[in-house]
């Protein structure tokens, strides 16, 4: 039964799978991941929503409303004017028409437009460490497309991966090769790994490392240090996105389930025993992400964690999304020499193609045959390409030393530039993954204004402020110079 053309009926959440010449539910009007219909040939998968706001600028008001008892079976919809197909070039309309279309004006919510109109709206173009607007305006780059570009845009080795295996194909009903050899590759070099298994994003793979602790122990408490992805953002008081926290339980997020989620502080070791104290059940596992500023700290506190979890009967489990392939190759379980007991590794693995590996000790990750942890694009062969090529360049060239040179360069430099410059801000931790922050005493707008003024001279930048293997010293001079004006411009 179509629920969506039910008269009367408001379909909530629905998804499906169709064709082009499916119509669509008639509550539609915002489409994450969408495809314009007359470009799909293949499945089409669509999330709806019921329309709950005021009409778009420029929409028919006449026609059937949402659940107002009328089967719509016409494809467009009377009553709704679609966005026109545009021939926009530039930055600032396309900020506007994904903002018109889709919540937070980007799928990812990082991403979304701040700084405008100094910050690029869209980027189009990507080359080692540069990136270009829609407008023309290069920039150098230290988003790194939030970490995942460990090897630079268009990484030669990488791309070559890709397009030969673009020739074979990108996904089939078996496995494939590459699912076996990249993940022996991993076993080698990911030291709590002895079994690995692949899925498409970070935050998926914590799910189901969580859902294994959970079944191995036989508890269901579980404590998180810093943010795990939005799948698992389900603590009161949790990270809900890089940098940001919930108050109570986060929207969305069922009271019953929240409760069984706890949020700890890093480096925070009495407040995670009073926890493991005080808790109305006993934790499946901790689950921890490094805090940026603060890694150093981990030299103490992996080495306790560990301690505390063998101790009380419960999983470590390092979510090394961003620190993998970025501090060590076998990221800060390597660094650190603390070894968890499962672990997962997404950014960075395959130069910007989306996979994530969850992987970990074989007593536990061999219970994957019970554990169902499913998904359809696990062994989908163009990632996993990228990601034997990019393996073989950590490998076969000092990726991770020139990340921590080159971090060091730049963030120095930036320390050094807002002390000439009397910005009271700061670059503090680790330096392939470095914290910038601006300290309480900068006037209200100051950071603001500094990121504005960065754009306009040409260097983007991020709170974490990623330097890849493309970096040479004399982009990050280039980068320091151009920084050097902007902080002149405040
Ligand atoms: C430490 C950490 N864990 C988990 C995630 C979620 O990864 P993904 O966005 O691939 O689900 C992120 C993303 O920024 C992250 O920084």
């Amino acid at each position: 039964m179509n629920l969506a053309n039910t008269p009367g009926c408001h379909p909530g959440l629905l998804g499906g799978t169709g064709n082009a010449s499916t119509k669509p539910p008639p509550c539609l009007r915002m489409v994450i991941l969408a495809f314009h219909p007359a470009r799909v040939k293949g499945p089409l998968f669509l999330f709806c929503a019921p329309f709950s706001r005021g009409r778009l600028p420029g929409e028919v008001p006449s026609g059937p409303a949402c659940g107002a008892g009328r089967h719509v079976i016409s494809w467009p919809q009377p009553g709704i004017q679609r966005t026109p197909m545009s021939t926009t070039q530039n930055s600032a309309d396309w900020v506007r028409r994904l903002q018109r279309i889709m919540p937070f004006g980007s799928s990812t919510c990082s991403k979304k437009a701040d700084h405008m109109p100094e910050a690029p709206g869209v980027i189009v173009r990507g080359q080692g460490c540069r990136v270009w607007d829609a407008d023309g305006r290069e920039f150098i780059d230290f988003r790194n497309a939030l970490g995942p570009v460990t090897l630079g845009y268009r990484f030669p080795a990488v791309d070559q991966a890709i397009r030969e295996q673009l020739e074979r194909g990108i996904l089939f009903g078996h496995p494939h090769p590459l699912e076996c050899e990249v993940a022996e590759r991993l076993c080698e070099v990911i030291p709590c790994a002895e079994q690995a298994r692949f899925l498409k994003t970070g935050g998926e793979a914590v799910a189901a490392c969580i859902r294994l602790a959970r079944f191995c122990t036989g508890r269901e408490h579980v404590i998180q240090i810093g943010y795990n992805g939005w799948l698992n953002s389900l603590a009161a008081g949790g990270r809900v996105l890089p940098g940001q926290t919930a108050a109570s339980a986060p929207p969305g997020v069922p009271p019953s389930l929240s409760a069984l989620h706890h949020a700890a502080g890093w480096n925070d070791l009495a407040g995670i025993e009073e926890l493991f104290s005080a808790l109305p059940g006993p934790v499946a596992a901790v689950v921890v992400a490094a805090s940026y500023p603060e890694m150093a700290k981990g030299a103490e506190f992996y080495p306790a964690l560990r301690r505390l979890t063998t101790e009380r009967g419960a999983l470590l489990i390092f979510d090394e999304i961003v620190t993998g392939f970025r501090v060590a190759v076998g990221g800060v379980q390597q660094h650190f020499g603390v070894v968890p007991d499962l672990a997962v590794f997404a950014k960075g693995m395959a130069n910007g193609m989306p996979l994530a590996v969850y992987a970990g000790r074989r007593e536990f990750m061999s219970r994957l045959d019970t554990v169902i942890v499913s998904v359809t694009h696990g062994g989908e062969a163009l990632s996993l390409a990228a990601a034997k090529a990019a393996i073989a360049t950590y490998e076969n060239e000092d990726v991770i030393g020139h990340l921590w040179r080159q971090g060091e360069a730049f963030g120095a430099g930036l320390n050094r530039l807002f002390a000439a410059h009397s910005i009271p801000a700061e670059v503090q931790g680790l330096w392939p993954c470095p914290q910038m922050r601006f300290l309480p005493e900068a006037p209200d707008g100051l950071e603001d204004r500094f990121y504005r003024a960065a754009y306009r001279n040409g260097v983007s930048l991020y709170g974490v402020n990623y330097v890849n293997f493309a970096h040479q010293p004399a982009d990050i001079a280039e980068a320091l110079e151009r920084l050097d004006r902007a902080g002149a411009e405040l």
